[in-house]
C-alpha cells in the first residue's frame, strides 16, 4: 500500500526520519511511542494531510508527487482520518456523522442505513438526539470515531481513538478496528499510549522514539 523511502520530515525542533518502511495492504499496524515521539506527525504523512521535507512515498506503487494537487485530493477521499482532537461542526449528530458520505455523493437511503448500522455498533443510539455542546469527553470521541468509521475508503487512520473512554468502550473499539481489514478490505493505522493494547492488537507494532522508528513487528 504504502512504501516510504528515506524519507525526513523537518520542523524547527523535531525531526520525523524513516529509512525504509512498507505498509501492507489489508493489514492492521499500531503505532506506539511516548509523547511528542512523532505518532501525529507520521500519520499525517500517511493521510497528506503534511508534505514531506525529502525522500520518497509510494502508495499503490505510485510516487507521491506534492505538486500534484488533484492526485493528492484523490488519494485523500480514499482516507478516512480520526484526528487525535478531532473537533465536530455546530450541527445535529448524524450531520456530523454522516457528512463525509455526504462528500462522496451517497443518496440518502445509504447514508440513513450506514447511520444505523455505525450507531448500534458504537452502542450510541442513546446520544443521536443530543445536542453535540453537551456531550461529555467521552461521547465526542465516540461521535468523531463513527464519523471515520462509517465511510468505505481502502485507509483508514485513527490517532488515539479510545484516549478518553471507558474500558468496555475501549474493548468494544478494538474489536471494531481489528476488523475492519477483514469487513471493509482496508489497511488500517491506529496510534496508542499502550503497549498492551499494541500488544493485543496486532503483530504490526511501529514502535517511534525521538522521532525514529525504534522497532517494527
Ligand atoms: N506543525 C508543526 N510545527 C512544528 N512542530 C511540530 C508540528 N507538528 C508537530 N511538531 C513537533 O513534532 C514533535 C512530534 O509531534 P507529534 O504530534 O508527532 O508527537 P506524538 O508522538 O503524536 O505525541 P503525542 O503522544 O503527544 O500525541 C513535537 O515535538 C511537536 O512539537
Ligand atoms: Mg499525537
Amino acid at each position: 500500500m504504502y512504501i516510504l523511502k528515506n524519507i525526513k520530515k523537518i520542523f524547527k525542533d523535531f525531526v520525523l526520519e524513516i529509512n525504509d518502511l512498507h505498509i501492507k495492504k489489508k493489514q492492521l499496524y499500531v503505532v506506539t511511542g511516548p509523547n511528542g515521539s512523532g505518532k501525529t506527525t507520521f500519520l499525517k504523512i500517511l493521510g497528506f494531510l503534511y508534505y514531506i521535507s525529502s525522500g520518497e512515498i509510494f502508495i499503490d506503487k505510485k510516487k507521491v508527487n506534492y505538486n500534484d494537487k488533484e492526485f493528492l485530493v484523490k488519494k485523500r477521499r480514499k482516507i478516512a482520518y480520526l484526528f487525535q482532537n478531532p473537533y465536530l461542526f455546530n450541527a445535529s449528530i448524524y450531520d456530523n456523522i454522516v457528512c463525509g458520505l455526504k462528500i462522496r455523493g451517497y443518496n440518502n437511503y445509504t447514508i440513513k442505513k450506514k447511520f444505523n448500522d455505525v450507531c448500534n455498533k458504537l452502542e450510541i443510539n442513546n446520544l443521536i438526539e443530543k445536542n453535540i455542546f453537551n456531550l461529555s469527553g467521552g461521547e465526542i470521541q465516540k461521535i468523531a470515531f463513527a464519523r471515520t468509521l462509517i465511510l468505505d475508503t481502502s485507509i483508514f487512520i485513527f490517532d488515539e481513538p479510545v484516549s478518553s473512554m471507558d474500558e468496555k468502550s475501549i474493548n468494544n473499539v478494538e474489536n471494531i478496528i481489528q476488523s475492519i481489514p477483514e469487513e471493509k478490505e482496508s489497511t488500517v493505522i491506529v496510534t496508542t499510549h499502550s503497549k498492551d493494547q499494541a500488544i493485543k492488537m496486532t503483530k504490526n507494532r511501529i514502535s517511534f522514539v525521538n522521532g525514529k522508528i525504534n522497532n517494527v513487528g
